[in-house]
């Protein structure tokens, strides 16, 4: 038995041999099963590319039926639990867990590279008062490619690797300084002796003490979040991020799609939906009416469901984890009770149960969020700061694939043709 499919083309009789290669077929394959010779060939029509591969790739292994989610081989329970962010991205970025040397390297180059030009400061002051800090972030981060001109030289490797860490260090000095726009206070600056998450709560909540240190186990708690939203294979925004990269543009502006992506609430908006969700229903006693409305189709349970998890994402099981112990410092969020209930129900309630709905990355994290004093448009800025080592892991892979072309797929054309224009005075009588 060979590895291929035996296609026969019922228009013509003609049968066609496709090679299959881990489980997938050329779609250039297709084009040669044609009618005639103005026949363009066989096309692949996929909306979401719900069934489509658009890459080879080693950096994230996701097994949706069996919940299992591992960065470069490593399982997230276990990076979660005994990783740091920044090894977490040397990993996904390099391929490997870094040796000492190479983890000290790492940390100081991207501990001495989060400052960003004042130019960019004062072009965030030109925001209005309430402009959402994802906005912000969209824009902020694209202006930083004109910062940094020689980026565009994607095809030197010491070049991009410069920009990555210059991107890696910079989102939480922009995340932060978009959340104290919002709460019109002064931008504070990198606090080079303090870690990358301790860093940046100090330049959220710093105020007038000399030293803001926050709460160790609040920090540990964002390392872990930060750990479990660094990559997630081919989702949206990685997924934007490998499209507009494929044109050969720069590191900054291919992280910008990604972060316009991410802003949707079917994605990384999610989380702040699933706050503002929870508010709106108030109290356990109304969640069977809102259960209801979702199944009538007037709601969507945000924080439920995904493309690829038909069991329990395994990230949502370890924030769940996480929010006892960010509980035990802030005390409990009145909400994670009703959280726990839409969950018990959806969980036992068929409509969810036939359509594998389970809770995702987003559902539990709000809740820590909320509990650690950000305001629900801050939640996504959460999820784009460390997603950044993952869209970069997958744009340098992009880069180096020999495999890939600028993206540009075909179309089902279903408009009109070849119609006459008639001029103005004729049409507008
Ligand atoms: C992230 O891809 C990734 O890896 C993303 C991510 C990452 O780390 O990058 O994991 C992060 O984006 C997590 C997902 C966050 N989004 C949400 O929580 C928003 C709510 N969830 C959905 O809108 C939905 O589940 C998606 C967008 C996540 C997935 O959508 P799909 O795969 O296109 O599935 P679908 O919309 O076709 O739904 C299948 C069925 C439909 O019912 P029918 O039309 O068949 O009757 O399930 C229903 C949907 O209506 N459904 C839901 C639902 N999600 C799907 N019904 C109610 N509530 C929901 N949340």
């Amino acid at each position: 038995m060979t590895d291929s499919l035996t296609v026969r083309d019922n228009r013509t009789g003609n049968e066609y041999e496709l090679p299959l290669t881990d489980g997938t077929i050329r779609a250039a394959d297709l084009g040669g099963i044609r009618t005639g010779d103005d026949d363009p060939g066989v096309a692949v029509y996929d909306p979401g590319f719900t069934n489509t591969a658009s890459c080879r790739s080693s950096i994230t292994y996701i097994d949706g039926d069996k919940g299992i989610l591992e960065y470069r081989g490593y399982p997230i329970e276990q990076l979660a639990e005994s990783s740091t962010y920044l090894e977490v991205a040397y990993l996904l970025i390099h391929g490997e867990l870094p040796d000492k040397s190479q983890y000290e390297t790492w940390e100081h180059q991207i501990t001495y590279h989060t400052f960003v030009h004042e130019n960019v400061k004062s072009f965030m002051q030109g925001f209005r008062y309430d402009a959402h800090p994802m906005g912000m972030l969209l824009a902020s981060v694209g202006a930083l490619s004109t910062f940094y001109p020689e980026s565009r030289n994607i095809s030197d490797p010491s070049n991009r690797h410069m920009q990555m860490v210059r991107l890696i260090a910079k989102m939480p000095t922009l995340g932060a300084w978009a959340f104290r726009h919002g709460q019109g206070k002064p931008y504070v600056y990198p606090d080079n002796e303090l870690s990358y998450a301790a860093n940046f709560l100090a330049m959220l909540f710093k105020m007038s003490e000399q030293k803001f240190l926050a709460d160790e186990r609040l920090t540990k708690a964002l390392e872990i979040l930060f750990i479990l939203h660094a990559d997630h294979e081919q989702n949206c925004s990685t997924n934007a991020v490998r499209s507009v990269g494929s044109s050969q543009v720069d590191p900054y502006s291919a992280t910008t799609a990604g972060i316009a992506a991410l802003y949707g609430p079917l994605h990384g908006g999610a989380n702040e939906a699933v706050l503002r969700m929870l508010r709106r229903i108030g109290s356990i006693d109304n969640v069977p009416d809102f259960i209801t409305g979702v199944k009538n189709g007037d709601e969507r349970l945000m924080g439920f469901g995904h493309r690829v998890y038909k069991n329990y994402d395994p990230r949502a099981t370890i924030i769940k984890r996480a929010c006892d112990d960010v509980f035990a410092v802030t005390g409990v969020n009145p909400l994670l009770e009703i959280a726990v209930e839409l969950e018990k129900i959806a969980l036992e309630d068929e409509y969810f149960v036939s359509r594998k709905l389970y809770p995702n990355v987003d559902f539990y994290s709000g809740l820590i969020y909320e509990a650690l004093s950000f305001p629900p448009e801050m939640f996504t800025v959460l999820f784009a700061i460390p997603r950044t080592a993952g869209w970069l892991a997958q744009w340098r892979e992009l880069v180096d694939d020999k495999d890939q072309k600028i993206a540009r797929p075909k179309q089902i054309y279903t408009g009109e043709r070849t119609l006459d224009f008639t001029p103005r005075e004729q049409r507008w009588g």
